[in-house]
């Protein structure tokens, strides 16, 4: 691939294309790295958080009109899950396309799901045209009001997923003494129109140690629990948990 500046972009053999510049890494592999990526992978495979694939795959059939030849794009779409299960419910004739910081996830995605087109790229740099997308799908990845705006066409939706109250509730009373319920707001960000919020809820009964550390590693509770949290979770064979998405979706004006 070639830029307007006429630099060059190998296309790797996995499919996907390298679009982050040295400049915007704020380390030399950012992101998730590979292990957190099989632990994300295992996880989501066994079908837990289904119920959300299932509603955001829903929201975005409901929105796109294929005969248009749309193009959705997954800003942070790690190793592809939610990307790769919209693929298969999407008519063909919408275009996909979808990035992230961390090289692991990206080729990961890129080997299992040859009909999307990859790049690892910073949300914050986003390699797409003014105006190109239709629809931005952002499930727990950083939000980038600026260029979603951008890249976004006058009246395309973004549907930005954030945990319900309780999400997770059930592992928070393992890792922490007093846990907290998540807040719930209807955030406005400046040049989209929210449409409205879709709550999602399920129960979760994990019944091996190594699903529960599975789980844990996908969640920011693992970057910051007191070490006493987590060896009580570690210690663990089962564990029943509430997981709550909502989508809050988006216009852009
Ligand atoms: C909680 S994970 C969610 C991944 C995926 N959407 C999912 O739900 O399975 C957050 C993702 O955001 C990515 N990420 C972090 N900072 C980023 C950035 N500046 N630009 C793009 N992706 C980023 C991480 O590498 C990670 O894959």
């Amino acid at each position: 691939m070639r830029c307007e500046a006429n630099h060059s972009f190998d296309i790797a053999a996995q499919g996907y294309v390298h679009l982050l510049p040295a400049n915007k890494k704020h380390s030399a592999l950012p992101g998730d790295d590979k292990q957190m990526v099989a632990a994300r992978r295992d996880f989501l495979e066994a079908g837990w958080y289904q119920p959300f694939s299932d509603r955001l795959n829903q929201l975005v059939t409901d929105f796109l009109r294929p005969e248009d030849r749309p193009l959705l794009l997954d800003a942070g779409c790690g190793e592809g899950y939610y990307t790769g299960r919209l693929a298969a419910a999407l008519d063909p004739r919408v275009r996909i396309a979808a990035f992230d910081i961390s090289k692991s996830a990206v080729q990961a995605a890129a080997k299992r799901y040859p009909r999307v087109s990859f790049a690892v790229a910073s949300a914050f740099s986003i390699p797409v045209a003014d105006g190109a997308v239709d629809c931005l799908v952002n499930v727990f990845a950083p939000m980038a009001q600026r260029e979603f705006l951008r890249v976004l066409r006058r009246g395309g939706r973004m549907i930005y997923a954030v945990p319900g109250a309780r999400h997770l509730f059930g592992l928070k009373q393992v890792l922490y003494e007093k846990p907290y319920e998540n807040p719930v707001r209807d955030v406005e960000y400046p040049g989209f129109r929210f449409l409205e919020r879709v709550p999602v809820r399920a129960d979760c009964s994990l019944s091996s140690a190594k699903e529960i550390r599975a789980l844990f590693a996908m969640t920011p509770y693992y970057w910051k629990t007191p070490r006493e949290g987590a060896q009580r979770l570690f210690a663990l064979e089962r564990l029943e948990t509430e997981i709550a998405f909502d989508f809050l979706v988006y216009e852009k004006i």
